[in-house]
Order: C-alpha cells, then sequence, then structure tokens
C-alpha cells in the first residue's frame, strides 16, 4: 500500500501564520477502485488567498487544499490515462486519490517547462490578463500602478501594460525586486519598505494613474485613490496587506472621495468573470512567453515538508515571481 506524506492544518493562525500551525502526517493511500485515479503530485502552489481559508474555510486536521500538477500513476477511470499530466485542487500531499471530479488533463507543449502551466500560463496569469485588459479597460499609452509588480500576478500585469505601450509604476518590497522590475522595463519602480507609498506615488505619477491593479489594498490603495485620472479603473485582484488580519480586515481608507471627482470604477474579480478570454489569452501568453516578451521568475522550495515555510515565505515577500513547492 503507497504511503503519502500530508500537510494538515493543526491550529488556526493568529497573524502571520507559523510552522507549529501545520503538521507532516503520513498516511496509508487506498487501493485504486474502479472510476478512480492516483495522482502523485509533482508540483504544488502557494498563493496569499490560502491565508484567509486558514482562519475560516479549511479544516483542522486535514490535508490543506489548493492548485497542483501531477501525474496519474494508476487509472482505473476511463477519462485518465497513466501518465497524464493533470491539474487539480489537492496539494500539500504526496499523492492525492481521486474519482476525477476536478481534475483537468493539461495539454503541455514540450517546448515549454511544466511549472508555467501554475503561474504565466494558469490561474495567475489569467487573471493577470483579464484583470488588465477586461476589467480594467485598459487602452494603449495610458498611466498605470501595479502593486506586488514581482510577484507572480503582478510582474504579468506589470509586461502586459508595457508591451501596451503604458507607462508603468510598479511598488515592491525589495531592492533585488525592484531591480528585476527595472530590467523588465517598469517606468519607476517604488520599494514600499523603504518609502512612504503614498510620497512616492504622487512623485512617480506626474501624469496621474488611468489604471490602478490593486493586489495589496491597504496603504495601496490609500495612495493610488488620490492620483486618479478622470474615469479611472481599479481591478481589485486582491488585498495581501490584510490577508493576516481577524476576518482579513484592510487598513482603513480615507481617500475614497476621489471615486466621485474622478468618477473612477473600483471593481473586484476573479479568473471565472472572464471565460470567453480563455483562449486568446492562452495563445497571446504562449506566444509573448515564447518570444521572450513577458519573462517569468520562479521562487521553488523542495520536499512537501517545506510547504508550510513556502507559505510563510510568501506572505512575508521571500518570493520574486511564483513560489512554488516541488514535491517529486
Ligand atoms: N482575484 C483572483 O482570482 C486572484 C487570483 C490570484 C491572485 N490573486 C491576488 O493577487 C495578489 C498577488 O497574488 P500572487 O499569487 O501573485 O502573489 P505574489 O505577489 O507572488 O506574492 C505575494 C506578495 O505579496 C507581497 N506582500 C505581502 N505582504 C504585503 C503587504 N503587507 N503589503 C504589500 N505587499 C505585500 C509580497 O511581495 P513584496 O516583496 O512586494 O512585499 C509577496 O511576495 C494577491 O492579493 C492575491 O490574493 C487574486
Amino acid at each position: 500500500m503507497p504511503k503519502s506524506i500530508d500537510i494538515h492544518l493543526v491550529k488556526r493562525p493568529e497573524g502571520m501564520p507559523r510552522e507549529s500551525d501545520f503538521a507532516a502526517m503520513e498516511r496509508n493511500v487506498a487501493d485504486v477502485r474502479d472510476g478512480e485515479i492516483l495522482i502523485q503530485n509533482l508540483f504544488m502552489s502557494v498563493d496569499p488567498a490560502m491565508r484567509p481559508r486558514l482562519s475560516r474555510g479549511q479544516e483542522l486536521n486535514e490535508p490543506i487544499g489548493g492548485p497542483a500538477t501531477g501525474r496519474v500513476i494508476q487509472s482505473r477511470n476511463p477519462s485518465f490515462r497513466e501518465g497524464d499530466t493533470v491539474q487539480h485542487r489537492m496539494s500539500f500531499r504526496q499523492l492525492a486519490l481521486s474519482d476525477g471530479k476536478g481534475v483537468t488533463r493539461l495539454d503541455v507543449d514540450p517546448a515549454l517547462p511544466l511549472t508555467v502551466y501554475m503561474h504565466v500560463l494558469g490561474n495567475g496569469g489569467f487573471v493577470a490578463y483579464g484583470g488588465l485588459l477586461e476589467i480594467g479597460k485598459l487602452k494603449d499609452g495610458e498611466q498605470v500602478f501595479v502593486s506586488t509588480a514581482a510577484g507572480s500576478v503582478g510582474s504579468i500585469v506589470a509586461q502586459i501594460a508595457k508591451i501596451k505601450g503604458c507607462f508603468v509604476i510598479g511598488s515592491t518590497g525589495s531592492d533585488d525586486k525592484a531591480s528585476w522590475l527595472t530590467s523588465l522595463g517598469l517606468d519607476v519602480v517604488i520599494n514600499y519598505k523603504k518609502e512612504s507609498i503614498r510620497e512616492a506615488l504622487k512623485r512617480a505619477a506626474t501624469r496621474g494613474l488611468d489604471v490602478y491593479f490593486d493586489n495589496v489594498g491597504g496603504d495601496h490603495l490609500n495612495a493610488a485613490l488620490p492620483r486618479m485620472n478622470l474615469l479611472g479603473r481599479i481591478p481589485v485582484c486582491g488585498m495581501v496587506s490584510a490577508y493576516n488580519n481577524p476576518g482579513a480586515l484592510s487598513a482603513p481608507i480615507n481617500t475614497l472621495s476621489n471615486i466621485i471627482y474622478g468618477r473612477v470604477t473600483i471593481r473586484g474579480f476573479t479568473a471565472d468573470d472572464f471565460p470567453h478570454l480563455r483562449s486568446k489569452f492562452n495563445e497571446d501568453m504562449t506566444t509573448w512567453v515564447k518570444s521572450g516578451k513577458i519573462k517569468y521568475q520562479e521562487t521553488i522550495v523542495t520536499g512537501i515538508e517545506n510547504a508550510p515555510r513556502a507559505l510563510i515565505g510568501l506572505l512575508n515577500g521571500e518570493n520574486t515571481g511564483k513560489m512554488l513547492v516541488k514535491l517529486a
């Protein structure tokens, strides 16, 4: 009987999670029955949105859920063959037994590394693309600000905006990440840990902002609102600054009156909001990645037992680009 090491949540974190909130547990994996598949997970993602779920939603003493890419190693389900590469949401475990529901076969381009399907050609890339172009209604040559610009989503947003000929300001939390963003062609990079985001953005956005792609909320949203141009758009992708707070409550925003003066639209969204863009996204992003117009970085932590450390590291800003855990 095969064994799997799984990571359980054993204590609800208060503030920043600690490694003692998690435990590695060994599990005997049951035999594969008719209709089932056994998946060996190869890579799993850690995402900021996992943090609020650790406070509410994720069961205690169960393997944590989230995106993973794996290989089918046994199949008694006619929809899957052994050797298929699949994506699903049974992460934080080495082996996953499934009836196939919620498991998608991945059509992998042999010219690209498998991991790109977990970020630039996966959900992160798609929310960057749809969030900026559909929700943010970006026009060529506009003034754009993106927060967590060196992260998985932010770095793709910033580069799409550059492809569209925009003036792009990005914020990040370290000089190393800022250097990478400068090498990608961003016009201004702000290290928000070194200077006040409000002052720095005021200085940088000399022609105002048409689009603020918000990944942070709190102080970043507060700083962006007074800079918005007439009919500006703020697609809200996430609010990572709030996720460690009880109830994921953001820091107070006191600049909302700018919505009225600027006729500004603020709209939250998820990847489910623009399914009609999927094939155009696949086509555009594959072309951009292969031609080097869109570059990416990965921060890869190895071993299932290090998955909690990877999640904590992500929330502390230790990643450049996409944070992944390599499981096999
Ligand atoms: N709506 C959706 O469907 C959807 C899908 C995917 C992601 N998202 C959201 O998109 C955002 C980015 O996600 P991602 O997966 O690309 O993660 P990421 O940006 O790769 O990693 C998270 C980053 O957040 C930054 N951060 C942490 N605490 C912060 C704080 N208090 N203030 C400012 N920055 C902070 C850190 O970078 P620094 O070094 O810059 O601090 C860290 O590297 C998140 O808000 C996430 O929830 C939404």
